[in-house]
């Protein structure tokens, strides 16, 4: 089956930061996941390079916007590599090919008669670049996000009538309850639907920075919809002399962070009917990450975590754990460098990373390195049957953190079993010979098993442990605890996740 999963564009005007780690691993686990059961998976992700913001923060520096694009997209493209990130194409929504396909969509909008010319009023956040509707402004008309204050702007504009789709909109939700997750986002949208939907402004006049309106060329679109549209675009140019549209049209998941909700979960299925392009299946919405005062990150509080500082100092497989371990996927969590201390001590060290090389040490001390071809415990068999159907469900419902808590449980029972077991008094008593096997047998499988579901959030430390073990192998089908003990050879394993003072 075709999956196609994206992550917000990021805006250039700013330098790459946790936030967009999050949203970019956090897709990155269920593209990897969905691979390894063997789906036809393409994964995007990219920058958002018009809009004022843009152009406001190159004129700041001197720049023209393309230059500042340039520099910034680079930046997010490298850090791509070092999150090991798969994905499969990075768009640009300044890349020409991009712009050509916006102008043809919404062409085709003001064609089927959704857009009409008016006067536009209202109050403008100059950061989200987007008016703001009355009920979501602060007192003092303060932008809800920023919470600066707003400016009033009035300006001549295409409008999109998204008023006339409430009711399709509203038939989606019925027939979808699925089409936003987690719920409480889908009833967030649906009761801001609910409360009427007003016409958006779909240009700006006053902007030159972004994709010419072609039926009124002294005009660009609004950033958002050519922001919005680069999912669909970049399937028709990401791969040279291939169109993947048909492939792979509608997404099956966009990722996002519950800032942007309105735009995905009610302007963007409004604007896909216009155009008369099906609607994608479902918009993950996560929450924000925070500082460890439980304040909004921001460089003034002195309470961000840069995600540059944790990989320097715990590694890209510690980051990625720790941001889908730690806030519970769906909701928003405090993080800070301290917790990612504790977490990668505690669990990836000890509970992982030793249990890993406890297991390998004594197949190579009891076993002359060959992992016993023995029948595994039943028991523990029995305790792991259900484990890969229950992960890959939860992940099919954007449930990243329960998943990963259903596979730690099965690490800590692994290590409960060292203890119960404890192969070093068996190993002294050739009587015992059988029970050692089968003790052996079962470790070696249960972390091979564990590992193979863990690759898609720890893709580098569990593959050298699969390697290791003689078992390379992370197809789904892998992850099932088998009946026997693999018979492979294992090799001597760094520690996966050293212990280091700071
Ligand atoms: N360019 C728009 C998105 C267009 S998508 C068609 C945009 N860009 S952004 O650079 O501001 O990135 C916003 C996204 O980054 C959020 O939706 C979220 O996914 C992620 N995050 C940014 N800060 C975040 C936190 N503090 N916490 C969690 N995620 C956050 O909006």
């Amino acid at each position: 089956m075709s999956f196609y999963i994206t992550t917000p564009i990021y805006y250039v005007n700013a330098q790459p930061h946790l936030g967009h780690a999050y949203s970019t691993i956090a897709a990155d686990v269920l593209a990897r996941h969905m691979r390894q059961r063997g789906e036809d998976v393409f994964f995007m992700t990219g920058t958002d390079e018009h809009g004022e913001p843009v152009a406001d923060a190159a004129h700041a520096q001197g720049l023209e916007p393309q230059q500042l694009a340039d520099r910034n997209a680079e930046r997010f493209k490298a850090l791509m590599p070092r999150l090991a990130i798969s994905n499969d194409f990075f768009i640009r929504t300044s890349d020409p090919q991009h712009k050509r396909r916006v102008q043809e969509v919404l062409q085709r909008v003001h064609d089927n008669g959704h857009t009409y010319k008016g006067m536009y009023e209202g109050w403008y956040c100059p950061k989200c670049a987007d008016f703001k509707v009355e009920n979501e402004i602060l007192e003092g008309n303060r932008c809800p996000i920023h919470e600066i204050p707003l400016t009033r702007e009035q300006e001549e504009n295409w409008f999109f009538r998204l008023s006339s789709f409430q009711q399709p909109l509203e038939q989606l939700y019925d027939e979808r309850p699925e089409f936003v997750m987690p719920s409480h986002h889908f009833n967030e949208a649906r009761s801001f639907i609910a409360q009427g939907l007003q016409d958006v402004s779909l240009t700006r006049a006053r902007l030159h920075w972004g994709v010419e309106v072609p039926w009124d060329p002294g005009h660009v679109f609004y950033v958002w919809f050519d922001a919005l549209l680069n999912y669909y675009t970049g399937l028709g140019y990401a791969r040279d002399g291939e169109d993947l549209t048909s492939r792979f049209w509608p997404a099956t998941y966009h990722v996002i962070g519950k800032d942007i909700l309105k735009f995905h979960a009610v302007f963007w299925p409004a604007l896909l009917q216009a155009a008369g392009l099906a609607i994608p299946h479902h918009v993950f919405v996560h929450g924000f990450l925070l500082g460890a005062d439980g304040r909004k990150m921001s460089k003034s509080l002195g309470n961000v975590l840069d995600p540059f500082e944790v990989m320097e100092q715990y590694g890209t497989d510690a980051l990625r754990f720790y941001l889908m371990r730690d806030v519970a996927f769906g909701g928003d969590g405090a993080v800070s460098m301290e917790a990612v201390k504790g977490r990668y001590e505690t669990e990836l060290a000890n509970e992982y990373g030793n249990l890993a090389s406890r297991t390998i040490a004594m197949v190579l001390r009891y076993r002359d390195g060959r992992i016993p071809a023995a029948g595994t415990d039943p028991q523990l068999a029995g305790e792991f049957e259900a484990l890969p159907g229950r992960v890959a469900q939860l992940l099919g419902e954007a449930e990243a953190t329960q998943a990963l808590e259903l596979i730690w449980q099965r690490v800590r029972r692994l290590n409960r079993y060292v203890e119960e077991r404890a192969p070093w008094q068996l190993a002294r008593d050739p009587d015992q010979a059988s029970q050692l096997d089968q003790t052996l047998a079962s470790l070696a499988e249960g972390i091979r098993a564990l590992s193979v579901l863990l690759t898609a959030y720890m893709p580098d430390a569990t593959a050298r442990l699969l390697e290791a073990l003689g078992s390379p192998a992370t197809d789904y089908d892998a992850g099932r605890f088998a009946a026997q003990g693999s018979g492979a050879r294992v090799q001597p394993l760094a520690a996966l996740f050293p212990k280091h003072g700071s």
